[in-house]
């Protein structure tokens, strides 16, 4: 796309990301993003030697840039922090606090920090430590959320901080491409639409779900605890809600909760694995290739770029 901030940064042809879903974004789904001229993010919520393989694979598979994703509470978030820079990653999206420790570390080694927000104020501090750009998120998105909605966060983000701002939560067409540029977004990060990629390696069942959702079948677990998460409702979530609402202390909840990522990506247990996803789920009913899906966001995001009389290359 011309004329585009997202684009120049990161010298790539369409300014969209994959969410770094953890447990799910491998180098197959990551390489098969960044191929067809998106960014394509690896987990880094997972074991060290694991995500050393996966960047080492995606390499293999693309020599367009990728990025990885480091969840900055997890148990090994220094040891991930360290092997981005050895393994010469140029993109690294964070989640879950402020990465302000390590922007020196990664600037010395030419690496582009984006960190994830869902407030004004975390937009402000994350430009002020140095990132290169923010992706906002909105509370429509599947897995970890916050409280705003997309459409009343990123027009504030927008306005509050002069890097660019990319938009996550809530988009799976071409109308919402163009409804986040319209928000003022000069760029869109995608989780669910991806879940369903063919490149994306989650177990079936889990695509299945996607596939058959309809809008109203997510809903957030965890606010007591204040980890909110959104996933399909299933027996695990109804569970989870009831013991919420009962009052149970968090250990006894969070007890519930772990492993259960796992179990549904990997087992494709369905009734008690945690089946991370967004709103808009009910949107997404096709498998394609990522390539598919990105051409088709964009050429859909242009034909309404039209309607206003735009001609968005
Ligand atoms: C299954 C799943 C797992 C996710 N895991 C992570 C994660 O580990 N780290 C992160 O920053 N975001 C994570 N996300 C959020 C995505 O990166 C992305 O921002 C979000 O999915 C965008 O909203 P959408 O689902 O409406 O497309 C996850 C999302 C899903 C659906």
């Amino acid at each position: 796309m011309k004329n585009n901030r997202v684009c120049e940064l990161l010298n790539i042809e369409y300014p969209i990301f994959q969410g770094g879903m953890a447990w799910i974004a491998d180098a197959s789904l990551a390489a098969s993003v960044s191929e067809a001229g998106g960014i394509g993010i690896i987990t880094g919520a997972a074991p060290t030697e694991w995500v050393r393989n996966q960047i080492r694979e995606a390499k293999k598979l693309t020599k367009k840039p990728f990025g990885v994703n480091i969840m900055l509470m997890s148990e090994n978030a220094e040891e991930i922090a360290d092997l981005v820079c050895e393994e010469g990653v140029s993109i690294v999206t964070t989640g879950a606090g402020s990465p302000g420790k390590y922007m020196e570390k990664w600037k010395s080694h030419n690496i582009k920090v984006i960190p994830v927000v869902a407030s004004v104020a975390l937009a402000k501090r994350m430009e002020k430590s140095g990132a290169d750009a923010i992706i906002a998120e909105g509370t429509e998105s599947g897995g970890h959320v916050g409280q705003l909605t997309t459409m009343a966060l990123i027009p504030q983000v927008v306005d509050a901080v002069s890097i660019p701002v990319i938009a996550a939560g809530g988009i799976g067409d071409g109308r919402g491409v163009a409804a986040s540029f319209m928000l003022g977004a000069e760029g869109v990060q995608v989780g669910t639409r991806f879940l369903v990629s063919k490149e994306c390696t989650v177990n079936q069942n889990y695509k299945d779900k996607i596939l058959k959702a309809k809008d109203i079948d997510t809903e957030v677990t965890g606010r007591s605890t204040g980890h909110p998460v959104r996933v399909i409702k299933n027996k695990l979530s109804r569970n989870y809600v009831k013991l919420e609402k009962s009052g149970a202390d968090v250990e006894e909840l969070e007890k519930l909760g772990a492993g259960t990522l796992r179990k549904a990506v990997i087992e494709g247990d369905m009734d008690n694995g945690s089946i991370m996803s967004g709103q808009i789920a009910g949107l997404v009913n096709k498998e394609q290739t990522s390539k598919e899906i990105i051409e088709e966001m964009f050429n859909e995001a242009k034909e309404r770029f039209k309607l206003f009389g735009g001609n968005n290359e």
